[in-house]
């Protein structure tokens, strides 16, 4: 079947994700939508076997070039032009194979699961010290103060930024996946975030020390196949991709457990049920709401539609993660559920690299913060909480507790 009916989405959208993702799926499992705010067509999938089978799917390709020339095909005349962060683009995340596969060797090894263990007692030791300066505190809000600084912190130390750049580094960031910035703030954000990584390259190239980044200037100095655009645009890849993720884990799987009293307390009598708690909030209310922009390079068969070739497709990892066809009753969090399988890290060749990491992280924060404060409690009421502007990031802008 090819569908002509076009949903038209609210520009709130963000707001109630869930809800959004759910009412699409009422109506099928691959919906054609436009999406604000620049009303860019697309197919949008929210149905769990559909997504996964699409994530796979070498049909869908995500090759910057290819991107570029059907955003200027499909965009409406008067829509504002992207041309925001154009020399950050050459990253695995914008590649199909064999670049894609040249780009994610040489970070694959920085990020195995025994890598990443090495980083414990450090994870540990940056978890304590934000605890310990929460501690003299009534009421915090948890973002800012330690869910946010927590992988910043692990992601800037390992790859080598300096700790006088990091809010800097954290505001262009933010302002890069805010959907509902003015576009030269956008492009601001992006040529300062250029400069800065070209300097810091140079800086390594100079005076190489013992960080991902001096062995990536390496890498590409002894001729591994990474030019300079590339060496830019994974510096870029890692550091954004290492800001704006685990913090949304850390911060959703506290506000879900502060919403289930029951699930919290079993959580706190057997700590040894972590992992596979961090498995659930992943699933229940990930930190990344549609997966990046794919296109389809030939005609795509999937939940009974045929997508022609050239159109976008956009996977919406949240409503793939609460479709009841998969995960029994969805909706309710279950600690104790086999949660594993579920999108949150995506599918396929893109799947997230940082994924041990942003394990490690979220079970050292979330059973370090569960320990400090036995009285941990919302200070809003659930409707209060307002979400991130963002197609890409499912994140609180803030979530405020009582901490005692
Ligand atoms: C809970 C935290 C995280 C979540 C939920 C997450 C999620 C994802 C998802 C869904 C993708 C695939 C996107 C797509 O296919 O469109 C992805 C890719 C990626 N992630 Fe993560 N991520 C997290 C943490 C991290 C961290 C800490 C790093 C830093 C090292 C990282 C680095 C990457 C990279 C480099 C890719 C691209 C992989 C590729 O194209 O082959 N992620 N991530």
């Amino acid at each position: 079947m090819t569908t002509d009916e076009i949903v038209e989405v609210a520009e709130d959208y963000t707001q109630d994700a869930h809800l959004f993702a759910e009412l699409l799926r009422a109506g099928g499992p691959v919906r054609r939508v436009r999406l604000p705010p620049r009303g860019l067509q697309c197919y949008l999938v929210t149905g769990f076997a559909e997504a996964r089978a699409l994530l796979a799917d070498p049909r869908l390709q995500k090759n910057s070039q290819g991107i570029r020339e059907l955003f200027e095909a499909k965009l409406p005349p008067d829509a504002p032009q992207n041309s925001v962060g154009q020399d950050l683009n050459w990253h695995m995340l914008n590649s199909d194979p064999p670049d894609h596969t040249r780009l994610r060797k040489l970070v694959n090894k920085a990020f195995t699961s025994r890598t990443v263990a090495r980083l414990r007692p450090r994870v540990e030791e940056i978890t304590a010290e934000l605890l310990d300066a929460l501690a003299g505190q009534e009421r915090a809000d948890l973002v800012p103060s330690f869910a946010a600084p927590l992988p910043i912190t692990v992601i800037c130390e390992l790859l080598g930024v300096r700790e006088e750049d990091r809010t800097e580094f954290s505001d262009w960031s933010k302002t890069l996946l805010n959907a509902a910035v003015r576009p030269e703030d956008a492009q601001n954000a992006a040529q300062s975030m250029f400069a800065y990584l070209t300097g810091l390259i140079a800086q390594k190239r100079a005076e190489p020390a013992e960080d991902l980044l001096s062995d990536l200037v390496h890498a590409s100095d002894d001729g591994d196949s990474l030019s300079e655009p590339e060496l830019v645009s994974m510096a870029f890849l890692l550091l954004v991709a290492g800001h704006e993720t685990t913090v949304n884990l850390i911060a959703n799987g506290v506000l879900a457990l502060l919403r289930e009293p029951e699930q919290l307390a079993r959580l706190r009598a057997e700590p040894e049920l972590m992992p596979g708690a961090v498995e659930e909030f992943l699933r229940f209310d990930g930190p990344i709401h549609l997966a990046t922009l794919r296109f389809t390079a030939e005609p795509v068969e999937a939940g009974g539609v045929t997508i022609p070739a050239g159109e976008f497709v956009l996977v919406s990892l949240l409503g793939a993660n609460r479709d009841a066809e998969r995960f029994p009753e969805p909706d309710r969090l279950d600690i104790t559920r086999a949660a594993g399988g579920h999108l949150a890290f995506g599918h396929g060749i893109h799947y997230c690299v940082g994924a041990p990491l942003a394990r490690l992280e979220a079970e050292i924060a979330l059973g370090s913060l569960l320990a400090r404060f036995p009285d941990l409690a919302l200070d809003a009421k659930p409707d209060e909480l307002v979400y991130r502007q963002s197609s890409l990031v499912h994140g609180l802008e803030a979530l405020p507790v009582r901490l005692r």
